[in-house]
């Protein structure tokens, strides 16, 4: 799949100047059913459609066709679990037969095309067949990670409105069993919608009561489906939804059409990855997150990559020396995760003493997203491997990279801090506050300019209106980014930092509102602002600053709060911090000035608006951080 060019820079302005050709060429790799009538054609509004008019299968694309090409017997899955101590594989025939079982016990429930299926399991070779066979049958899947609460949970069911979820018996966090049937029955109880089943498989670690009502089992319902064949859709049909955090407490369904999905991410293993079909592909991140969707299924699937499913963690699985083991021991070539793991590893193994004695020959790049690498963990990287160490850049909205170092057709020079170049048909501007083009070097809001390239989000899931405010308003013929940062004089990107109040937590993005809606429940509390401030091994960690009620004294109100906050967004939040303060510093409309909180609890010195209601409120912040206060 590798194009005819060998200067990126060419290859880029040609994806610019003819996206038809370009999207056109990289699309033929693809089987289609019926072929598109366009290749790029108008939406319902300013965000195009790819491959109208065109038919295929996901699945068929990742499974199918490689068997019928003669693969079947070649490695699709590898499964590494230390924490059940299990080491696996699946051969693309297996997988095929796997999502065909499936699909056909879905099928024999009413399932079809379009309906929503929930997904909720660990990493493991089920999901990933859980998600294949989802979209053999056309139906559309929601993923949800295993570190959410029943509550944000419930939320996801009652907008995704799911027939049916797929779910595992339990997750495994090192050593803790998580048993999920209860965190998902009490969703139901919360949910408005009703489901009609749910169907577990099974683990010896954690089994789920199947004499519940509309409970079924996974092995059995497998042993009784007939085999279904793949189905057709419209390269413009959802593929999966996926709910990412905004501003708001409420999630946003990030919609994924099919086509346009499939032929960006194709581009990606041989451009940005540099992993020719047959090689070994591992991203060590979750099924839960977009990074998983991307590149632990439908990507390497896709390109006929053996690509690894990693249960544990990169520390304490059992050591910082795990990712290194797997990767000597399956000769992955290209390697993804996030900074923060990076960071975890370092700490234990500052020296990297466990990578010696590992063959890692066949490695050829790693690559880190999910948050900004700081040149520190690069260079570690770097150093300890000697290999390439891509830092790129993208969000659940585009499913893939919007910067990168495209290492498959040309390296570029690598610049510690930046995300590298746009990558084809993304055009990348920094914007003032007027929308006008920051100078190189300076500061603004990163944008990309309309029409944005396939496999990015063509709405939001029944509320296509947030998603013209959310991204298209601000800026005409442009979508926001939500990051702000700078581009060089060379044209690469520095991605630095949001420009809301997103918080990014371990690479997952948390919204601050969400956990304000929780702190603000607790009956002691006046109050509230959440923030995302700096860790050195997370990137940032939440923390909840509260303004008690007048005359109200409660010396557990940190134990209280983070109990609530774990209980209802989930652990995956790491809301461990909060602060007692007696006034929250503010705009004098109201406005919450929570960047200069968090700037002084980082330690930088704050940016104060002019419109500050009263600037001595800060002082207490000060205090606060100048004494290093950790909680209350
Ligand atoms: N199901 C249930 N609980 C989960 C979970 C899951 N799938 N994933 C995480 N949790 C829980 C953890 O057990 C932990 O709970 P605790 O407060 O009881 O300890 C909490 O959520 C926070 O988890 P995590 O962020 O994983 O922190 P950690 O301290 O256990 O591990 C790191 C720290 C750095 C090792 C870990 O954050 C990590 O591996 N990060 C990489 C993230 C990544 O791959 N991101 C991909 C995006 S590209
Ligand atoms: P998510 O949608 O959860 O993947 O989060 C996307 C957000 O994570 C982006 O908008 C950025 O804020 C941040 N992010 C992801 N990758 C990078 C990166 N390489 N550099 C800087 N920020 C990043």
């Amino acid at each position: 799949m590798k194009t005819e060019f060998d200067n990126y820079g060419e290859l880029s302005r040609f994806s610019l100047e003819d996206p038809e050709q370009f999207w056109g060429e990289v699309a033929e790799k693809l089987d289609w059913d019926r072929k598109w009538d366009t290749v790029v054609g108008p939406g319902e509004g300013p965000i195009p459609r790819w491959f109208g008019g065109g038919e295929l299968n996901a699945c068929y694309n990742c499974v199918d066709r490689h068997v019928e090409a003669g693969f079947g017997d070649e490695v699709a899955i590898i499964f590494e679990s230390p924490v059940t101590e299990t080491s696996r594989q699946l051969s693309f025939s297996e997988l095929q037969e796997a999502t065909a079982r499936l699909g056909g016990a879905m099928r024999k429930r009413g399932l079809g095309k379009g309906d929503r299926v929930l997904i909720y399991m660990p990493n493991s070779p089920e999901a990933v067949i859980a998600m294949l066979a989802c979209a053999r049958i056309g139906a559309i899947h929601s993923v949800v990670f295993g570190g959410f609460a029943a509550r944000e949970l419930a939320v996801r069911i009652d907008d995704a409105t799911p027939k049916l979820v797929l779910a595992a018996s339990c997750g495994i966090e090192g050593a803790k069993i998580l048993p999920y049937q209860p965190i998902l029955e009490e969703a139901y109880a919360i949910a408005s919608h009703v489901v009609d089943a749910t169907l577990y498989w099974q683990r010896d670690q954690g089994p789920a009561d199947l004499t519940a009502e509309h409970t079924l089992d996974w092995c059995s319902e497998l042993a009784a489906a007939s085999l279904v064949d793949c189905i057709p859709v419209a390269a413009t049909d959802p593929l999966y939804i996926l709910y990412t955090s905004g501003t708001t407490g409420q999630p946003k369904g990030i919609v994924r059409d099919t086509g346009g999905y499939l032929a960006a991410l194709a581009w990606t293993m041989e451009g940005l990855y540099n992993c020719p079909p047959g090689e070994t592909y591992w991203a060590a991140s979750d099924v839960g997150w977009v990074v998983g969707h991307s590149y632990i299924v439908y990507g390497p699937l896709l390109n006929r990559n053996t690509t690894v499913v990693f249960e544990g963690k990169p520390i304490g699985t059992p050591d910082a020396g795990i990712f290194w083991q797997i990767m000597a021991k399956h000769k992955v070539r290209s390697f993804f995760t996030a900074p923060t793991a990076i960071r975890a590893i370092k700490q234990v193994d500052p020296e990297g003493a466990l990578v010696e004695g590992r063959d890692l020959s066949s490695l050829q790049a790693v690559y880190l997203a999910g948050e900004r690498t700081d040149p520190s963990t690069l260079k570690w990287t770097e150093r300890l491997l000697n290999k390439p160490v891509v830092d790129h850049w993208w969000q659940t909205e585009t499913g893939w990279a919007i910067c990168g170092n495209p290492l498959g057709v040309e390296q570029l020079p690598i610049k510690a801090g930046s995300t590298s170049i746009p990558m084809p048909g993304w055009q990348i501007e920094c914007l003032d506050e007027d929308g006008n083009a920051v100078a190189p070097n300076e500061t603004g809001a990163i944008v990309a300019k309309l029409p944005l390239p396939p496999g990015a989000a063509p709405t939001l899931w029944n509320a296509e209106e947030r998603y013209f405010e959310a991204y298209l308003e601000r800026y005409d013929g442009y979508y926001l980014s939500g990051d702000a940062g700078f581009i060089d004089e060379d044209g690469f990107v520095f991605v630095m930092t949001r420009i809301d109040d997103v918080i990014n937590v371990a690479g997952h993005r948390l919204s601050s509102s969400a956990i304000e809606e929780v702190l603000a429940t607790n009956a002691s509390v006046a109050e509230c602002a959440a923030v995302g401030i700096h860790d050195d091994l997370k990137g940032q960690v939440p923390a909840g600053f509260v303004v008690l009620k007048a005359g109200t004294e409660n010396s557990q109100i940190a134990e209280e709060l983070i109990a609530d906050v774990r209980r209802e967004i989930g652990p995956v939040a790491a809301f461990k911090r909060v602060y007692v303060v007696s006034k929250l510093p503010k705009t004098r409309s109201g406005k919450i000035l929570r960047r200069n909180i968090r700037q002084i609890a980082d330690g930088d010195v704050p940016t104060v608006p002019a419109t500050i209601e009263d600037r001595a409120v800060l002082d207490e912040f000060f205090q606060l951080f100048e004494q290093k206060a950790e909680s209350v």
